[in-house]
């Protein structure tokens, strides 16, 4: 028995009424950008995020990083431990692009010496803010201590995830976390997909997420059924 709990932009939330410290997340086609404003669809996208997120859990898990995944349900359900969210959105970036290109006029596709991190406050009302460790401190989204975790745990998912996905020809140009409370710990929640991450191409430097939907340059289903494949060799049939 299931009851929705939570539905997002691009998830549904499911409480499991057996079993209490778990939820079950069901990953849509539907596509937004733009804070909402820019809305669609993508076919087979549950199925690839779904997928794409059990391997990067996976294999985290298997470098001793604490995650919320327990299993994969279906093709586009995923069993996951119930936390409480830390409403602070976690932005890694090696290479430049997206708002950070924008927003202080640097190239996209310049290399960063060393990751940059940025924290944003989940707030859909204030279209989540960048803030620094300062904000968060006064408005006591999170302690000390948990931004201390989640810094070092952010910069670990960064340092596993960056050689695996080179393996496949892709690039880790930026990707946003989120992270949960659970038991006293601090533990990572979400998914890691195209929706969340950018990926290119290693040789082309071809765009394999989200930006070909946000910014309208085609192949959009194609562009995720190609992560998907890389990451698992299989394909999708929505
Ligand atoms: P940005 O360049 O637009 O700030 O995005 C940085 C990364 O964060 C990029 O990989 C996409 C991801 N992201 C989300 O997952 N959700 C969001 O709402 C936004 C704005 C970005």
């Amino acid at each position: 028995m299931k009851k929705k709990m939570y539905e997002g932009k691009a998830k549904i939330v499911y409480e499991l009424l057996d079993q209490p410290d778990r939820v079950l997340i069901q990953y849509k086609d539907d596509a937004t950008a733009f804070d909402g404003t820019k809305r669609g669809q993508i076919q087979g996208k549950g199925q690839v995020n779904n997928q794409v997120s059990a391997i990067a859990f996976e294999l985290l898990e298997s470098q001793g990083i604490s995650t919320h995944f327990l299993h994969v349900a279906s093709d586009t359900e995923m069993v996951c431990k119930r936390v409480t969210i830390i409403p602070v959105e976690v932005v890694v970036r090696n290479i430049v692009a997206g708002s950070l290109a924008k927003r202080l006029g640097i190239q996209e596709g310049l290399e960063l010496d060393e990751p940059v991190l940025e924290f944003y406050y989940k707030s859909d009302e204030l279209h989540d803010p960048m803030v620094n460790t300062y904000h968060i401190r006064a408005m006591k989204l999170a302690s000390d201590e948990e931004m201390s975790t989640i810094e070092n745990m952010a910069l670990r998912v960064n340092q596993v995830l960056q050689p695996f996905l080179l393996d496949k020809g892709l690039l880790l140009v930026d990707f946003k976390l989120e992270f949960g409370r659970y038991g006293g710990t601090v533990i990572l929640a979400d998914e890691i997909s195209p929706d969340t991450c950018r990926f290119w191409d290693t040789k082309t430097r071809q765009k394999l997420d989200k930006d070909r939907f946000r910014r309208d340059l085609g192949g959009v289903e194609e562009a995720y059924q190609e992560v998907l494949r890389r990451l698992a060799g299989r394909e999708v049939h929505p």
